[in-house]
């Protein structure tokens, strides 16, 4: 058997490896081509780089239609980077009786004879040299005329267009919300969608924690809440904006009291609310495409927070758990609430349009205690339901409970009284 390797960073592998792994295996006349992801060091990894199982995820679906692709894993499974030299030595352990091929850029060409152990490469294996981008068959063919003799005999140049796509453009693409369809196999598109990756020109990648003073990273915060400002504006009546503007405003004043990130809180409040004035079937169908979770069924207004913190990833590329875990919860609150959380939930309450029974007290305690001013504010709120004989989110059952012992608990409180806002 005629067996190619085609080693790379495949981050992510797209169309253009898939088209040069086919036409090398036909120009090459080969049976098979492992693809194999190559360690890195460990300190790349992280805001650029995808983690070694992601890259080896995609390039597992990108191979798996085409019964002649094979993926392995093992210089990824390997704790240093290896040499080529090695990965050949490894070729050769796994198929002793079979020709070997290992697929290099043809740009490559000119430097391999100062490889590490470039003679005992060419033991094992022919190169296939591809052109790259600006380095065509006809530099390949020069580059070749260089080679010394017995290198010579052991490279073969690959006739292929020169193709321009490169995993940069394409991470740039996702960075700048731009779409990758075609440009990657379909499967290869949902997994990166589904897994975040590449997602970092709004600083908000998981792992990689936003610094503050980044000026890039300023600069993509406040396009994405000048974004969503502009979708708010777009999907609500003047009055509901002007009640977000309270909420930005507020929840700006309480942010810098309980030292919580501006740029983030303003963003949340931009969100908060921008399915509020939907229709009931349009908030219900929704839910349903996003699969928002039972427990905010139980009634229609609820899903609008978790209906904004989804269309928050979709629409904007925004995934900030800290800000969709305090738009998803706004309106009924949790067990546990992040300091984030109860600022925009209290935000919500008390903006200066609102005028509420009891909203006074409710906007004292805010800058006293967060707490004490939420489980007022929660007690106005399960009253008001109570009353109208209205379902209650469990949700606001526990976040109230957790509130009340902590109230309970400081004896300096005089503010608390049963039952008040109603
Ligand atoms: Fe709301
Ligand atoms: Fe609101």
């Amino acid at each position: 058997m005629r067996i190619g390797l085609f080693g790379g960073t495949f981050d992510p592998i797209h169309v253009g490896h898939l088209v040069l792994a086919t036409v090398a295996m036909e120009e090459g006349k080969l049976d098979r081509v492992i693809f194999m992801p190559a360690g890195l060091p460990p300190h790349k990894v992280g805001k650029h780089i995808a983690a070694p199982q992601h890259r080896l995820n995609m390039v597992k679906l990108a191979a798996g239609r085409e019964p002649r692709f094979q993926v392995s894993d093992w210089e990824l499974s390997k704790e240093e980077v290896s040499y080529t030299i090695d990965t050949v030595k490894w070729m050769r352990k796994q198929y002793p009786q079979d020709e070997l091929f290992f697929i290099i850029g043809a740009d490559m060409l000119a430097d391999f004879p100062t490889w590490h152990a470039a003679n005992e490469i060419l033991q094992i294996v022919t190169l296939l040299a591809v052109p790259r981008p600006g380095f065509g068959e006809l530099n390949a063919q020069q580059v070749w005329e260089q080679l010394p003799e017995h290198f010579r005999r052991r490279v073969q140049i690959v006739d292929m267009p020169e193709m321009e796509i490169a995993s940069t453009w394409i991470r740039s693409r996702i960075q700048s919300g731009k779409s990758i369809h075609y440009l990657v196999p379909l499967q290869v598109e949902d997994y990166i969608i589904q897994h975040h990756l590449y997602e970092y020109r709004l600083g908000i990648e998981q792992t990689v924690p936003v610094a503050a003073n980044d000026v890039l990273d300023q600069s993509r915060w406040i396009v994405c809440e000048q974004q969503i400002r502009e979708y708010a504006m777009e999907q609500l009546s003047p009055y509901r904006f002007r009640h977000v503007e309270g909420v930005v405003q507020s929840a700006v004043e309480l942010a810098k009291k309980y030292g919580v990130d501006e740029r983030k809180i303003r963003v949340a409040a931009w969100l908060h609310d921008v399915a509020r004035e939907w229709e009931p079937e349009r908030l219900l169908a929704e839910a349903d495409r996003l699969g928002i979770e039972q427990i905010f069924y139980i009634a229609v207004d609820l899903l609008h927070g978790p209906i904004a913190a989804k269309l928050a990833g979709e629409k904007f590329g925004l995934f900030d758990p800290e800000i969709t875990q305090a738009v998803k919860y706004h309106t009924c609150g949790r067990a546990a609430m992040t300091v984030f959380e109860k600022v925009l939930c209290l935000a919500d309450a008390i903006e200066p349009s609102r005028v509420y029974p009891g909203v006074d007290q409710v906007r004292r305690l805010a800058f006293n205690s967060l707490e004490k001013a939420l489980a007022v504010q929660f007690d106005g709120t399960i009253a008001y339901l109570l009353q109208r004989n209205k379902p209650i989110c469990v949700n606001t059952l526990l976040a109230r409970n957790e509130w009340w012992q902590e109230v309970a608990e400081t004896p300096a409180d005089g503010a608390r009284t049963n039952g008040n806002n109603s």
